[in-house]
């Protein structure tokens, strides 16, 4: 089992993608252990994205992720990480397969609605900062369903 970091940026909140998102995660048979809704500030922005520091493209991704509400969640499952950057579809909307969430509704590549961690570090590192009072521990009945 894994816990992955997920987040609705601020562009997928505004166009109102909240709902079409979560169901993504929940039809897939994901378990939600978190959730939240906020306005990010510049320190946990920066923290977030600290690996991108040096690129040109940081000063603007950070006043993008701090210019509304972000809908910050935890999804648990076997190779959670790898199976949510699935459903999430590469970087950039234009070239994304349909069927993925940046397929099937974005266009640009800043603009791409949503994040997910990359590896086990990241997924570690980012859940600690997002949900520094940790993920809810509970049984959802209907996933003794999801794997045989
Ligand atoms: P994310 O971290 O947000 O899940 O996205 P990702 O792994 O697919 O992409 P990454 O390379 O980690 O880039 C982080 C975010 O920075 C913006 N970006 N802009 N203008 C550019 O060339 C550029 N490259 C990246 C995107 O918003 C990307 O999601
Ligand atoms: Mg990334």
């Amino acid at each position: 089992m894994q816990t992955t970091y997920v987040m609705i940026k601020p562009d997928g909140v505004q166009r109102g993608l909240v709902g079409e998102i979560v169901n993504r995660f929940e039809r897939k048979g994901l378990q939600l252990v978190g959730m939240k809704s906020m306005i990010p500030d510049q320190t946990i922005a920066r923290t977030h994205y600290a690996v991108h520091a040096e690129r040109p493209f940081f000063e603007g991704l950070i006043s993008f992720v701090t210019s509304g509400p972000v809908v910050c969640m935890a999804w648990r499952g076997v190779d959670a990480i790898a199976v949510a950057r699935r459903l999430i579809g590469s970087t950039n909307g234009r070239e994304a397969d349909p069927g993925t969430i940046r397929g099937d509704y974005g266009m640009d590549m800043g603009y791409n609605m949503i994040h997910g961690s990359d590896g086990e570090d990241t997924a570690a590192a980012e859940l600690a900062l997002w949900f520094p009072e940790g993920v809810m521990e509970w049984t959802q009945d209907g996933q003794r369903w999801v794997y045989e």
